[in-house]
């Protein structure tokens, strides 16, 4: 059953800032999007890169490896390849960032 895990404060995470972080055994990238948060997979599903530790535009994470694109509020490639990443729910309680695994 999906539940809900606290992954780090709303203050590690400055707006336009992302971060991999880890819930339910997997690695999840998480993106505050001028005070929004959104969580993808971390994977890039071209080669594997992290994309936690990519670069966030918008709502736009460009992959640190070769620079595929995605966008972070729904896992789909934005560069109209037909990849997807899974998604996942965020909420914030308190001062603590909640990802849905
Ligand atoms: S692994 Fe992400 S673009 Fe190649």
């Amino acid at each position: 059953m999906p539940t809900f895990i606290r992954v780090c404060s709303v203050s590690d995470l400055p707006p336009g800032s992302c971060r991999t972080v880890q819930a339910g055994g997997q690695a999840i990238a998480l993106f505050n999007c001028e005070g929004t948060f959104h969580a993808i997979d971390n994977t890039c599903a071209h080669r594997g890169g992290p994309l936690g530790e990519g670069t966030l535009d918008g709502t736009t994470v460009t992959c640190p490896w070769h620079g595929w694109q995605w966008d972070v509020t729904t896992g789909a490639n934005a560069m109209g390849m037909p990849q997807k990443l899974r998604r996942f729910e965020t909420k914030v309680e308190g001062d603590g960032v909640l990802v849905e695994v």
